[in-house]
């Protein structure tokens, strides 16, 4: 697995978002083409984004045809809004989703052509050379997006998920204000989202000390506080805390995910279940399944989530750790089965053979599954 050297300026605090326009006037950019959802435009969220490009004198368009599993049309789409407008910079405002198909219209706009060209798996050309300057601004608290060198384009015609590479933000702003207004149902799954890319870079084989240290924080913040962010008095406190959690998650998430995310993006491809809310399901099944291979790390990662684990036997808090992540799902009303997202048993052989072209499932994983292993996995979550 390649190494990547995360270089994403970044900047975190209430009201940061006051910085985004003289920040890119100072780089130099004149028109930005701001990629969003209908959402968060409806939400006024994008209000201090376009009162900041303004009050420095930068001009502005806006692209919100982007859906939950971005798809590769939905990005070919801001790319001719970008050239349209003469744009020279993109702004993403929104989740993970949105920022992924900002991702994907900042290398098309920079390389040309269709997005699906730069689609790992896909395309002619799986590792882009270039993009256009991107500024994230996430308005959840999960999916790292800002912060990662990749994003997730779903092919229409196959229903698959695949990666774009070598696609990471210049500048994230971390501004609490934008994610006051999240639902609870979203911050539920964006902080799933967020504990599974923890635990995932947490058992990853290509770990490193740093990636660990990310991991090890985020895998304690998110246990302290998610709960509160969902549905306790001091969700505004809870939630800062999460958007700072879930960059650190997605840091630790630098050298790949794992079979969390291979087996759940099929679900997500196949069936539309939101990327966290399979996460979520998943995130026991995968760590049960392998907790006898992962015990002495689960022992390590149990006080972090709050479990009393001085003296307990490994195999002990290895169950201690997955039945915490299903107390916590159910806390955060997360359903615990696929059948609940509408996945049949019947579905089982082709999920296994889509997730078995997931790199996850190969590289980044704690050890080597077989097609059994993966419909067993898929079974014992339905
Ligand atoms: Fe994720």
């Amino acid at each position: 697995m390649p190494s990547f050297a995360l270089r994403v300026e970044t900047v975190f605090g209430e009201g940061s978002i006051a910085e985004l326009g003289q920040r890119a006037k100072s780089a130099g950019y004149k028109h930005a083409l701001v990629v969003t959802d209908p959402g968060i435009k409806s939400a006024g969220i994008l209000d201090s984004v376009l009162s900041s490009l303004d009050e420095a004198e930068v001009a502005h368009s806006v692209y919100d045809n982007v859906n939950p599993n971005p798809t590769i049309p939905e990005v070919d789409g801001g790319v001719q809004a970008f050239t349209d407008a003469g744009a020279d910079f993109v702004v993403a405002v929104g989740g993970g989703s949105v920022i992924d198909a900002a991702k994907g219209v900042a290398v098309t706009a920079q390389l040309g052509g269709t997005s699906k060209t730069y689609l790992f798996g896909a395309g002619t050309v799986p590792f882009p050379s270039a993009m256009k300057p991107l500024f994230a601004i996430p308005t959840t608290c999960g999916t790292g997006s800002e912060i990662s060198p990749a994003a997730v384009i779903t092919d229409p015609d196959t229903h698959y998920k695949h990666l774009m590479l070598n696609c990471t933000p210049n500048v994230a702003i971390l501004d609490p204000n934008l994610v006051a207004k999240m639902p609870p149902s979203i911050t539920a799954a964006t902080g799933m989202d967020a504990l599974t890319h923890a635990m995932e870079a947490y058992v990853n084989p290509g770990n490193t000390p740093f990636t660990r240290m990310f991991a090890t924080r985020a895998i304690q913040q998110i246990s302290m506080h998610l709960r509160q962010a969902v549905n306790g008095p001091d969700r505004a406190g809870a939630l800062k805390n999460m958007l700072y959690a879930a960059n650190i998650a997605g840091q630790s998430m630098s050298q790949g995910l794992g079979q969390v995310h291979g087996l759940s993006h099929v679900v997500s491809g196949r069936i539309g279940t939101p990327h966290g809310v399979a996460n979520a399901i998943l995130l026991s099944q995968v760590f049960e399944f392998h907790k006898d291979f992962l015990k002495d790390q689960m022992l390590e990662m149990a006080p972090l989530m709050g479990i009393n684990a001085w003296g307990m036997p490994a195999d002990k808090a290895a169950n201690e750790v997955v039945s915490t992540v299903r107390s916590l799902r159910k806390d955060i009303n997360i359903p615990s089965k696929l059948s609940e997202v509408g996945m049949k048993e019947s579905d089982v052989p082709q999920f296994v053979e889509d997730a078995q072209k997931s790199q996850g499932i190969f590289i980044a994983a704690p050890r080597p599954v077989s097609a059994d292993d993966l419909g067993a996995i898929y079974k014992s979550a339905l």
